[in-house]
């Protein structure tokens, strides 16, 4: 199949494929946390997506706040935010120990006080308080839930630890609506990076709950606080999210604008690509 076809199958079908869940719900194992923690360092393939996020966040969170993570992995996402937002305190929660022990390394090396790493389910959030988080965020995590009745599992736990008004940030892949399209977006990962970030990627799109399941899961949780946005043209990104709630502080725009100078022609494209894909569907991001 062409781009052309591609991009005219993303744009006017109104049918998806079938979702084939991933073959390994929890990511486990040295190699798996090695090959997946190179991604996401300064010059991989996820920093670029990961700065986007922290800049998102940031915007959603006040000083003092209590953050939870849900399927926080290796901890690159949260360790970045916990070091931009020092007054404010954040809890990661991943079924993988391995993944964990990753995190909790990573947060000592960077010496963060105010980031504690759990062993946990995110769909229960058992043992997680009622009515005591300020804000909950997620990235890249949700499809690896089994199905969608896992799925509204996690909305319901979060609507429960979250404070009134509480802020989520919740992004993920979203399902394409031809499987023609998913070879096409990962042969252009395969031909820049490794294969097992593209193993991992069509693995993830093919996993990826439909916007419909989203769209379901945000107008039942809090629909007058939370808005469902996604990329232009298709759904590849989709992001359920409060409005930010304040302007970013000076030292988060400098943080950004540090780590953002250092990125690589390649990655500042990639970050500017996400950034305009959304913007294009609704969610604007200021840097
Ligand atoms: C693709 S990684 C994303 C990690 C991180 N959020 C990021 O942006 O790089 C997905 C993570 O979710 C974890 N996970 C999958 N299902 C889970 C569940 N039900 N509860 C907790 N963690 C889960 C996996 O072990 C894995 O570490």
């Amino acid at each position: 199949m062409s781009l052309l076809n591609a991009i005219c199958r993303e744009t006017f079908s109104r049918t998806t494929f079938a979702r084939i869940p991933e073959p390994a719900l929890v990511m486990s194992g040295d190699e798996t946390v090695r090959d997946y923690t190179g991604c996401g360092e300064a010059g991989g393939a996820l920093y670029g997506p990961y700065l986007y996020n922290a800049m998102q966040i940031a915007a959603r969170i006040r000083p003092g706040a209590r953050v939870v993570d849900l399927g926080c992995g290796s901890g690159q996402l949260l360790n970045l935010v916990a070091g931009w937002n020092p007054d404010a305190c954040f809890t990661g929660v991943d079924l993988s120990q391995d993944m964990l022990s990753e995190a909790r390394s990573r947060a000592s090396a960077g010496r963060l006080a105010n980031v504690t790493y759990v062993n946990g389910d995110f769909s229960g959030l058992k043992g997680f308080e009622s009515c005591a988080y300020d804000a909950v965020i997620s990235s890249m995590a949700l499809h690896h839930l089994p199905d969608e009745a896992a799925l509204a599992r996690t909305f319901r736990s979060v609507d429960r630890v979250l404070k009134p008004g509480g802020a989520v940030y919740l992004m993920d892949f979203g399902r394409l609506r031809s499987v023609d399209a998913v070879k096409i977006f990962v042969s252009k990962v395969r031909r820049s990076e490794t294969e097992m970030l593209a193993m991992d990627y069509h693995a993830s799109l093919l996993a990826a709950f439909s916007h419909a399941d989203f769209s379901r899961e945000a107008f039942r949780f809090r629909p007058n606080e939370t808005t469902l946005y996604r990329t232009a043209i298709s759904p590849l990104v989709v992001v359920v999210a409060t409005r930010p709630t304040e302007g970013l502080p000076a030292s988060t725009q400098v943080r950004f604008r540090e780590a953002f100078a250092r990125l690589s022609p390649q990655r500042k494209a990639e970050f500017r690509q996400l950034k305009w894909f959304l913007r294009f569907g609704g969610l604007s991001i200021s840097t």
